[in-house]
């Protein structure tokens, strides 16, 4: 029978694709296009090699960006308060793709290149079962297969694996790139330079980069004065982020299988564009909307983290999200400098900052007289029950 295999061309998807074969099985290769780059006709000549029957390569970058990113700004979605998603984002996608090239070719099992020890398992399996009843095959998480065995199967079967490849495995998209193993294991070990493609770590400006973002209702559309569709603001975004040494992330994170790994990871845009949306939302919701939106937001991030983007949850947390981006219009300037970044100013036609009562100057609004009542109020039953604990 036939096999449908999301192909990236790396090492985990070049060995499945060979191995499906040892089984009998046609493979058809799909390579979704999520803003990873390279070269395609690279990655299409490679899948020939191997030995697919056929090979498919599907452009989803502007879906990517509208329909995954774009929430995921909008929800502030930082896993841990780190991890921007963007692996986690692209595989629910992936396997959207993956599913309507299954059923256009008539296949009898879908097959990814996941180990059994990683999140992305959990992602396909979940969205690809959230959409049929195929079996999914998964070689290295059944065959419990580790990087040597697997760089000694593809050399044994001619397969080309890159100097990058082989020192590190890397997933990369539109939204943020991530690098894992060889020697990023050891957690108190730093980062060599030849882990990082998109941000600068050395001979940086030594004069600030200033960007200006747009804003409208919680879409960024606009990037110093450019008005940009989102896949391309994003790809803007992270050139001029990099080049100014911002961007890169590295922190312990909480797998859902329940390892603790060292995760590093390069996500210029996703960091200034979540830091000043973010930003943008304290000037115009009120405090009790900030309040529960961290939680909707923080819930939003696990879901897609954990796998469960098709839960209704999410879609019921989209709407809260959705209904309070309407008010998210407005400027935000970042500032970066040596691989440093921060939100120096916003404005916004919808902002509930109000000058006149803040002001500690002359012409305020605010009459401090009314403080004080608020105060004793508002301490009321706190100060009493202190009272009590001391018997005073
Ligand atoms: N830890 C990240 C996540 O769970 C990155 C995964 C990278 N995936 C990969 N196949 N290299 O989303
Ligand atoms: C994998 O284990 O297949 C990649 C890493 C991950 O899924 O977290």
């Amino acid at each position: 029978g036939k096999a449908v295999l999301a192909f990236s061309g790396g090492l985990d998807t070049s060995v499945v694709a060979r191995m499906l074969q040892d089984r009998g099985m046609d493979v058809v290769t799909v390579t979704v296009d999520v803003g990873q780059g390279g070269d395609y006709r690279r990655v299409a000549a490679k899948s020939r090699r191997l030995g697919a029957v056929k090979h498919r390569h599907i452009d989803a970058r502007a879906e990517f960006a509208t329909r995954y990113v774009i929430p995921a700004i909008k929800a502030n979605a930082l896993y841990q308060g780190k991890y921007c998603l963007a692996t986690a984002l692209a595989r629910p996608l992936i396997a959207v793709k993956l599913l309507e090239v299954a059923r256009k070719e008539g296949a009898k099992a879908l097959a990814h290149g996941c180990s059994g020890k990683g999140n992305d398992q959990v992602r396909f399996d979940n969205a690809l079962r959230a959409g049929g009843k195929l079996p999914i095959i998964a070689p290295i998480r059944e065959l419990d297969l580790d990087r040597p065995a697997e760089l000694e199967y593809a050399a044994e079967h001619g397969i080309a694996i890159d100097k990058v490849a082989k020192r590190y495995s890397i997933d990369q998209n539109l939204w943020g790139r991530a690098i894992e193993g060889g020697d990023l294991e050891d957690p108190y070990s730093e980062p060599r330079d030849d882990a990082f493609a998109w941000v600068r770590t050395r001979n940086l400006p030594a004069k600030p980069t200033y960007i200006v973002v747009r804003f409208e209702r919680g879409v960024p559309v606009a990037v110093d004065g450019k008005r940009m569709r989102p896949a391309d603001l994003v790809a803007y975004m992270n050139k001029k982020a990099g080049a100014a040494g911002v961007g890169i992330v590295d922190h312990i994170e909480d797998r859902v299988v329940g390892i603790k790994s060292r995760e590093v990871y390069e996500t210029p845009g996703a960091l200034c564009l979540i830091e000043a949306h973010a930003d943008l939302e304290k000037m115009v919701h009120t405090s009790h909307q900030s309040r529960f939106k961290r939680s909707a937001d923080a819930e939003w991030a696990q879901l897609a983290y954990t796998g469960l983007w098709d839960d209704p949850l999410r879609e019921d947390l989209d709407s809260l999200i959705e209904s309070s981006q309407s008010a998210v219009t407005g400027d935000v300037r970042l500032r970066l400098l040596q691989g440093g970044m921060r939100v120096v100013g916003r404005r916004s036609p919808r902002s509930l900052y109000s000058r006149k009562a803040a002001t500690y100057g002359p012409g305020s609004t605010f009459d401090q007289r009314l403080a004080r009542g608020f105060v004793e109020l508002w301490g009321m039953q706190s100060a009493e029950a202190a009272r009590l604990r001391d018997r005073r």
